[in-house]
């Protein structure tokens, strides 16, 4: 009898976002942080979903702090986070900043299969909606070589790179870029 799961410890975890998985665009149940031990999936708590969801974008550098918690019965070890917070804003702010970006959008086979021409237009409208769209370069290229995770798109701002982003992240990525 007694709780399925046992807590194990408090933990302060500090990494690279490297993406968000499970659940539905814009509210992701599981982020996976690349930590040096290697990496592990975390599950969010239901009312950080959303924000997170847009407001952190896959390379960012965050803290999370949460639980470890084993299943009694397959002794898998799951980990819940409480909080999650970008520790990258500092050095960001410094970044003189880039008059232009650049979005490369493939419109290749594979991506244009797979919603590519949806995903440009969604990323026209929203940074339209936004007001981004005069401060930024939107190029259309051909296969990126990553056909499996279509339609790819990459962000190019100041020396950053950013892959495989949801137009609403690439707005909020903008913003905070642009606007400081
Ligand atoms: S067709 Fe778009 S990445 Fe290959």
């Amino acid at each position: 009898m007694g709780d399925k799961y046992l807590t194990l410890s408090e933990l302060n975890l500090e990494g690279q976002l490297l993406g968000f998985v499970g659940g539905e665009p814009g509210k992701y149940k599981y982020l996976e942080l690349a930590v040096p031990s290697g990496n592990v999936e975390i599950k969010l708590p239901k009312e950080l979903r959303r924000s997170l969801s847009s407001s952190l974008v896959p390379g960012q550098q965050i803290r999370v702090c949460g639980h470890s918690k084993v299943d009694s019965r397959t002794s898998k070890i799951k980990i819940k986070a409480y909080r999650v917070t970008p520790i990258d804003v500092c050095p960001i702010q410094n970044l003189p900043l880039q008059p232009k970006a650049k979005i490369m959008v493939c419109q290749k086979g594979g991506c244009l299969k797979r919603g590519g021409k949806g995903f440009l237009s969604e990323l026209e409208k929203t940074l339209g909606d936004r007001g981004l769209l005069d401060k930024v370069t939107i190029e259309h290229t051909s296969c990126q070589k990553c056909c499996s995770s279509a339609p790819n798109c990459v962000l190019e701002v100041g020396k950053k790179k950013y892959k495989n982003i949801h137009p609403e992240a690439i707005a909020s990525l903008l913003e905070s870029h642009l606007t400081e």
